[in-house]
Parts: C-alpha cells; sequence; structure tokens
C-alpha cells in the first residue's frame, strides 16, 4: 500500500515514522478523514475502508519506521520532512491507553489481554487473591515505578502507548515542525494539513463535539481509588510531559 499522494507532494511529509502518535491520532481518532490509500486489493476511498490491523502493520501498510532506515537516510529525512505529532493531557492519554487496550481489546490484538496484562499484573497486583483482569490500579503502579523498565522491555513496542512523549517522540533531540494538540485537533488537524502542503489533497472532516474535550470528571472517576502516593509517583514521571505541552499539573489529584 502506498500514499497515492507521496510522489507528487509539495513537501514530504514524515508520517508515523518518527512518532507513532501522530498517525494514530489522524488516521484513528478522526475514524473519517478522507485519504485515498491503495494497496494490493486496490484504494480506500475512505478512512472507514481501511482494516483497522492494517494500520498498525508496519511491514503492509508502506508506513515505515524512521528506525527502519539506515543512518544517512534518517538524518535526511528529519533534516527535509515535514514532522509533527499531537499530544493530549498525560493522564487522559493514559486512561484512554487503558480502555481501548485493556478494556476493549481489540480482538486483532490479542496480545494485551492475554500476554501484557499477566505480566503487569503478576508484578504489580497488590491484592494476590484478586483473578479479575488488569485494573487501572495496577497498570498506574507499573507506570509509577522507578523501575518500570525491566518491564517495558520485556513488553516490547506496545508500551507507545504509555510511554511519555518525551521519550517516545524526542521533542528535544527532533526539530517538529509543528506539536499539536488532542484537545484542540478541530483546529490543530487543518492547520497541520495546510502547512504540511496536503489541505488540498485529504480533508479532515468536523469531529462530534465535546470528544476531544478535556473531561475532568473522568480523569476523578478513574484516580479515585488510586493512593496519593501512587498517584505522585506516575506524576514524578510524566512532570516532562504536563510541563513541555502546556498542560496544567492535575493539583486536584496530587493535593
Ligand atoms: C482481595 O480480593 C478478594 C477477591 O476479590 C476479595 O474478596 C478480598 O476482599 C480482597 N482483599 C482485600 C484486602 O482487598
Ligand atoms: C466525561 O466523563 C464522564 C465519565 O466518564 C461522562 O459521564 C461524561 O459524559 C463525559 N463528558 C463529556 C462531555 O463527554
Amino acid at each position: 500500500m502506498r500514499w497515492l499522494t507521496s510522489e507528487n507532494m509539495r513537501h514530504q511529509c514524515l508520517l508515523l515514522a518518527v512518532c507513532g502518535w501522530a498517525v494514530f491520532m489522524l488516521l484513528f481518532v478522526s475514524k473519517f478523514i478522507t485519504l485515498s490509500l491503495r494497496d494490493k486489493e486496490g484504494e480506500f476511498k475512505s478512512i472507514k475502508d481501511i482494516p483497522e490491523p492494517l494500520i498498525h502493520n508496519h511491514e503492509r501498510n508502506g508506513l515505515p519506521r524512521l528506525s527502519s532506515y539506515s543512518e544517512p537516510e534518517i538524518t535526511k529525512r528529519l533534516k527535509t520532512y515535514f514532522k509533527f505529532f499531537i499530544v493530549r493531557d498525560p493522564f487522559e492519554r493514559l486512561i484512554s491507553a487503558f480502555k481501548d487496550k485493556f478494556l476493549k481489546n481489540p480482538r486483532f490484538e490479542p496480545w494485551y489481554r492475554h500476554n501484557i496484562a499477566p505480566a503487569i499484573i503478576q508484578k504489580y497486583r497488590r491484592n494476590r487473591t484478586e483473578t479479575k483482569g488488569l485494573q487501572f490500579d495496577d497498570f498506574i503502579r507499573y507506570l509509577g515505578d522507578p523501575n518500570h523498565k525491566w518491564l517495558d522491555v520485556k513488553i516490547g513496542e506496545p508500551i507507545i502507548h504509555w510511554a511519555t512523549y518525551v521519550e517516545l517522540c524526542a521533542p528535544c533531540e527532533i526539530k517538529y515542525n509543528i506539536i499539536g494538540h488532542h484537545e484542540t485537533l478541530e483546529k490543530d488537524a487543518p492547520y497541520i494539513l495546510k502547512k504540511a502542503g496536503m489541505s488540498n489533497l485529504v480533508s479532515y472532516p468536523p469531529i462530534p463535539p465535546g470528544i476531544t474535550a478535556y473531561n475532568r470528571t473522568k480523569v476523578e472517576q478513574y484516580f479515585s481509588g488510586i493512593g496519593k502516593r501512587e498517584i505522585k509517583r506516575l506524576h514524578a514521571r510524566f512532570q516532562g510531559d504536563f510541563k513541555l505541552f502546556g498542560y496544567d499539573e492535575p493539583e486536584f489529584l496530587l493535593n
């Protein structure tokens, strides 16, 4: 599969290669964006027609990761491509990752429930007689553990859904053209497409109101059963993401 537009695009676009999050947001959160993609089976007329597993399959989807290139090729891309990523309130992002990967548990990604959840439970569950699937407090203890790396290494690539943006996107090393916000995606997405020189090729349809806005009630609900000490450890790890991207500190959870 290829981006139909790739040959005649004025600016080259670095999509996904640097930061998995960006295309996730554009292809996934929007769910309606109209792009023309092509693969062996033909052309996808709309985002809705693209099978979800294909979006994640870099062997098949024509969106190779930056790390699959040689060093000169990487340097060339970092110098000349249009680079962007989209951030979200760090704690709301973790709630979303937890829901998407462990509660909804997409059928095409069974390893979240069958491999990753048990590994987290084995190390981080407090109540050993509790047999429920991964709970939010297990997940938070894992993420806030200063020694989380040990399990990260075992889990591998899926940690992109909960690693910090600082770790994932190297915003201090890579000169991004734009860093957008999920909370203002309605405005940021068309702006990014315009700046990338793609607005005549790709349209970003309206997002249903309220979907991208920060929801404090939801954050309060999810964190209501979590101890202050654990929230503080989590916050210590994600503080860079709060600070760097202009998010208010979650004082209501910390004090
Ligand atoms: C541990 O989990 C079991 C099973 O859900 C429950 O019956 C028990 O009350 C829990 N113990 C504590 C200390 O929460
Ligand atoms: C915010 O989250 C709460 C709890 O999950 C939900 O009931 C409510 O509808 C959400 N508000 C909006 C505006 O989506």
